[in-house]
């Protein structure tokens, strides 16, 4: 009898639109770089420490959240696949994981991430705890190529966490939105997470941690371009800046020169000139309105079966199905 590799990894390299994108983004007013290039092997070990901070409360409300809803969830869906974007170390998927054990569903799971170190040890760390797990990862941009993955089973539910989301724009999450819909078949479940307006002080501190780990993540960036695009960007001379816009409701993090400066990247013979104060806007982390995320869903034909929060309403989970 033949039997199935239980790990395979696809990888879709993403080097070309790299090099473009950082072009494009230190040449722009503002100057910008898209958050998906934090997670280099580093930052995506900073990401795993800030999600352990006091201060970053999204991850544990989450975790909690999905303790109580995964059987829930899948009682809902009955057995299906589990195609996760964004998937990380993919620690509160164990939740959903252990439902399908619970429930003896099949375990089928499809994460899909831009950063291959992530994916390879978060693989094999769930292969190792659920013997009858099956992993098919694709190392890839999730606005790319997950969409025409071959199914295994014939339900899917594609899951985003961690409130990923919030990293579009309004004018991108829509798209994304669509895309997600238009790729999904009739009777296919959406399990989303997202970080919901609260009181800016909260929000303000998750972004602006005591021990300084956002800050590092933040200014990692730097670091990773100076390696990839053999730079000299000189980290002592720029500094995190993160903080709340109220008109977009989102955290917004920059990156900003501390004096007037000039950095040369080699690899892309780019010259980029800082005067004092001048910011990269790296990231913006928006915070969601439930009713109005559950009306925009409903018009993409993705409409809320259920929808969880915490006690304190700092964060929800949505399972919709497309219609
Ligand atoms: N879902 C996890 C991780 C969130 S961090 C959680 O909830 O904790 C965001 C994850 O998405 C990282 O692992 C990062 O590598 C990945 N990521 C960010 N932008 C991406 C993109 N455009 N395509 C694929 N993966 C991306
Ligand atoms: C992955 N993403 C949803 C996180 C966020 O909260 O926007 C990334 C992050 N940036 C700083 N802290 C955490």
């Amino acid at each position: 009898m033949l039997s199935i590799p239980r790990l395979e990894i696809q990888d879709f390299p993403v080097a070309q639109t790299y090099r473009q994108d950082v072009v494009t983004g230190l040449s722009s007013i503002p100057k910008f770089l898209q958050p998906k290039y934090f997670y280099d092997e580093t930052g995506s070990r900073l990401f795993e420490a800030i999600c352990e901070l006091p201060e970053y409360y999204p991850t544990r409300t989450e975790a909690l959240i999905l303790q109580t809803a995964a059987v829930p969830i899948f009682q809902t869906t009955g057995p299906c696949e589990l195609v996760e974007l964004g998937s990380g170390s993919a620690t509160k998927t164990t939740y959903l994981l252990d439902a399908l054990v619970q429930l003896q569903y099949p375990l089928v799971y499809v994460p899909v991430d831009v950063s291959p170190t992530i994916l390879q040890s978060s693989a094999e760390r769930l292969l190792a705890d659920y013997p009858q797990l099956i992993v098919r990862g694709v190392v890839a941009d999730y606005e790319g190529v997950w969409a025409r993955l071959p199914r295994f089973e014939s339900r899917r539910l594609l899951v985003f966490l961690g409130s990923t989301l919030g990293n579009f724009s309004q004018a991108e999450c829509e798209t994304f939105l669509a895309k997600i819909a238009d790729s999904l078949q009739p009777q296919d479940y959406f399990l989303l997470g997202v970080d919901l307006r609260k009181a800016v002080p909260l929000l303000e501190a998750a972004y602006n941690d005591s021990q300084g780990v956002t800050a590092a993540f933040n200014l990692n960036l730097l670091a990773r371009l100076n390696r990839d695009f053999d730079g000299n960007f000189d980290l002592t001379q720029f500094e995190h800046w993160a903080f709340y816009n109220k008109q977009l409701h989102q955290i917004e993090m920059h990156l900003r020169s501390l004096c007037p400066q000039s950095v040369y990247l080699s690899k892309l013979d780019l010259t980029v000139e800082f005067a004092a104060g001048e910011t990269i806007h790296t990231e913006s982390s928006r915070k969601f309105d439930l009713t109005e995320l559950g009306g925009l869903l409903t018009e993409l034909g993705l409409p809320t079966v259920k929808v969880w929060q915490d006690p304190q309403g700092w964060f929800g989970l949505l399972l919709c199905r497309r219609t």
